[in-house]
């Protein structure tokens, strides 16, 4: 039998890792925004599997995204910025996520610290370094890049100054429709100005009251949604004429089960201890129509999603010409 397929005569499911440990978001067939933020680490049991036991998730695809986003910095190193005033805030980054990395990851990362002196191993990169909290010198290359070549989540920094979070640092190589370059010194309402519904509906306000009481070391969580053409991490607005001609044709294309992939940011929120900085995982998967198929639940789930989901909220995803293929085709099998 092969192994990812459904073992039909047992009712369970023996589906590959990419299956089950993907964030399927829905919860019910119709979506809309929400003020969605929960404590980060609590597992969610899904129809396929389970995710969200850990903060820095790595998959199959460490190695690879390592290096796409390598490629994007070097073609274009706007994708990261770090204001002056932020430099502590990447330190307090570093020191919190990667001795968090070695214990959830402990047969493949490990961290030792005593005073500022780290050391840092990891056995998928066969790196092994030591560096001095504080001194940029003591890396190879800048705190945030070495940072974002650690860990597959895109990375924001926002300074909490004047009752208000500046998104005043980051590296985001693989962003959603939206330019890190442009956002970068804004304010987080600023941020979200182009978002539609959400103003009225007081959850960008909401949410940013939340995130100026975030305590330091807290951590709290969101997924959020899109879909994306291909097996692209790299939607920005900078890349946009590369990618986004393919909106207008996949609908008609044979191949769009395979093509076409829904796209899960799983956000976590946190508190840095010392900055006071609120720190933005972005951590991005693509799963495939075929295979969320292979999930008779999520098939259906996300068929219904993609046919209530209002115009204003499908346009603004960049979704409108290809969701009523897509929806036609999960709930045609
Ligand atoms: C704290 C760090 C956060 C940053 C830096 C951030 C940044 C962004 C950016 C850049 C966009 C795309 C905007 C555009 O189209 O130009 C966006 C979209 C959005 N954000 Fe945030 N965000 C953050 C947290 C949150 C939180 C806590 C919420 C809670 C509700 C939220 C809700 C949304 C929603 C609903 C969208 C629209 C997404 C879509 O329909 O695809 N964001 N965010």
């Amino acid at each position: 039998m092969s192994t990812n397929v459904i073992d039909k005569d047992r009712g369970t499911a023996v589906l590959p890792e990419r299956i089950r440990r993907f964030p399927f978001p829905f919860r019910s067939d119709s979506y809309r925004y929400s003020t969605n933020v929960e404590p980060a680490l609590k597992a969610v049991e899904t129809e396929a599997g389970e995710w969200g036991s850990r903060l820095l998730d790595i998959d199959e695809h460490y190695l690879q995204e390592l290096k796409e986003r390598d490629g994007v910095l070097n073609r274009d190193p706007t994708r990261m910025q770090v204001l002056p005033h932020m430099r502590p805030a990447v330190w307090d980054a570093i020191a919190t996520l990667l001795p968090a990395m070695a214990e959830e990851h402990p047969e493949a990362m490990s961290f030792h610290r005593e005073g500022n002196v780290c050391r840092w191993g990891n056995t998928l990169q066969n790196l092994a370094i030591q560096f001095t909290i504080g001194d940029d010198d003591s890396l190879p290359m800048s705190p945030l890049r070495f940072l974002g070549s650690q860990i597959q989540d895109d990375i924001a920094l926002l300074d909490h100054r004047e009752d208000a979070l500046w998104l005043d640092a980051g590296l985001v190589t693989f962003a959603a429709d939206w330019s890190f370059g442009f956002d970068v010194g804004m304010k987080f309402l600023e941020v979200h100005g182009p978002v539609p519904r959400v103003h009225e509906e007081h959850i960008i306000t909401r949410a940013h009251q939340f995130l100026l009481r975030l305590q330091p070391g807290e951590k709290y969580r969101r997924t959020n949604w899109t879909m994306t053409v291909d097996r692209r991490l790299d939607t920005s607005t900078e890349t946009y004429p590369e990618w986004a001609q393919d909106r207008a044709t996949v609908a008609e294309d044979p191949a769009l089960p395979d093509r076409l992939h829904l796209r899960v940011e799983v956000q976590h929120l946190i508190r840095l201890p010392h900055s006071g900085a609120v720190l933005f995982l972005v951590r991005t998967h693509l799963l495939s129509l075929s295979d969320i198929a292979e999930v008779p639940a999520w098939r259906e789930r996300l068929g219904r999603v993609l046919a209530e989901l209002p115009e204003d909220m499908a346009e603004y995803k960049g979704i409108s010409r290809y969701r009523e293929a897509a929806s036609a085709w999960l709930l045609a099998l």
